[in-house]
C-alpha cells in the first residue's frame, strides 16, 4: 500500500495537498476519523485508542509507514505509540519535530545540543489538548535555550472549519489572536500548531501584523518526508493509487473535503 496520512478530519488534507504538488508519483492513503472529529478537546486516554485504532487499520490495508498530520494525535499519543505500540517493520512520524527544527533553523535530524536561536517570544496556536499536552514546549527544549513560548488554545476553530462555516473561523482566529495579545503584546513568530489553520493562515497573518513570521506545517512535512523517502525507500510501500477513506459519512465528507481544498476529493467508507 501507499503511504499513509492520518488526520482526525480534513486538516490533514493541507499537508496531502503540499506532499501531492512536491511527490506527484507517491500513491498515499489518506484517512480522516471525521466519524469522531474534533479530538482536540478530548483526553489523551482517548486520543491514543483513536489514533491506534485509526492507524492500526492503516497497517491492515498495507501502509508500512503513516504520518500523523494531526498535531493533536501527535501531541498526545506519538510518543507513546513509538514506545508501546508501533510493530517492528512499520513507522509513524508526527508533525511537530520538522516545524520546530524550521523554527531554531535546524537540519533534518540534528541532534546536537540546545542552543540560543533568534526567536525568543513564539506565539502556538493549537487545539487545546495539544496546548495542554506541552508537546511544544517539550520538543523546543531538545533544541532551543531561552524562548518564551506564549500558547493559545483555539476552541471552536476545528469544528467551523469541519463545517465549512468560514466566517465564524476567522471571527474565532481574531479573538484568539487578542487573547494572546494580551499575554503576549510582541510575539516574533507565530506558530499555527494544527494541520486544520493553514486554511486561515491569511487571517492569522492580517490579526498578528506583518512584522510577525508565521510558521505552517504543510511544506515543512512534506520537505521532510521526501527526505525520509531517501534514505527509507522500503517504507514507500507498493501501492498504485491514491485513496481517501473515511470513518464518517463518504458522501457529506467528500463534499466538505472538495470545499476545503477547493477541488474535487472523493472519499470512500474505512
Ligand atoms: N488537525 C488536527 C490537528 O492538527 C486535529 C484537530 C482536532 O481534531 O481537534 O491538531
Amino acid at each position: 500500500m501507499a503511504v499513509g496520512i492520518f488526520d482526525s478530519g480534513l486538516g490533514g488534507l493541507t499537508v496531502y495537498n503540499q506532499i501531492a504538488q512536491d511527490l506527484p508519483e507517491l500513491p498515499v492513503c489518506y484517512f480522516a476519523d471525521s466519524a469522531n472529529t474534533p479530538y482536540g478537546t478530548r483526553t489523551a486516554d482517548n486520543i491514543y485508542e483513536l489514533t491506534t485504532a485509526a492507524v492500526g487499520a492503516m497497517f491492515d490495508r498495507g501502509c508500512n509507514l503513516v504520518i500523523l498530520a494531526c498535531n493533536t494525535a501527535s501531541a498526545a499519543a506519538l510518543r507513546r505509540m513509538q514506545e508501546h505500540w508501533v510493530p517492528r517493520d512499520k513507522r509513524v512520524l508526527g508533525v511537530f519535530v520538522p516545524m520546530i527544527e524550521a523554527l531554531t533553523e535546524r537540519k533534518w535530524g540534528d541532534n546536537s545540543p540546545p542552543r540560543e536561536v533568534d526567536v525568543k517570544h513564539v506565539a502556538l496556536f493549537a487545539t487545546p489538548a495539544t496546548v495542554s499536552s506541552r508537546a511544544f514546549q517539550r520538543e523546543l527544549a531538545f533544541r532551543a535555550i531561552g524562548v518564551d513560548v506564549e500558547a493559545q488554545p483555539c476552541g471552536g476553530l476545528v469544528d467551523a472549519l469541519e463545517d465549512g462555516d468560514e466566517m465564524l473561523a476567522e471571527a474565532l482566529v481574531r479573538s484568539h489572536v487578542d487573547a494572546l495579545k494580551r499575554r503576549m503584546p510582541h510575539p516574533q513568530a507565530a506558530i499555527l500548531g494544527c494541520t486544520h489553520y493553514p486554511l486561515m493562515e491569511k487571517a492569522f497573518q492580517e490579526a498578528l501584523g506583518d512584522d510577525v513570521k508565521v510558521f505552517s506545517q504543510a511544506n515543512l512535512v512534506s520537505a521532510s518526508l521526501e527526505d525520509y523517502l531517501i534514505r527509507h525507500p522500503d517504507m514507500r510501500g507498493d501501492g498504485k493509487e491514491t485513496r481517501f477513506l473515511t470513518t464518517g459519512d463518504p458522501r457529506q465528507v467528500t463534499d466538505r473535503a472538495t470545499q476545503f481544498l477547493r477541488r474535487k476529493i472523493e472519499f470512500e467508507a474505512a
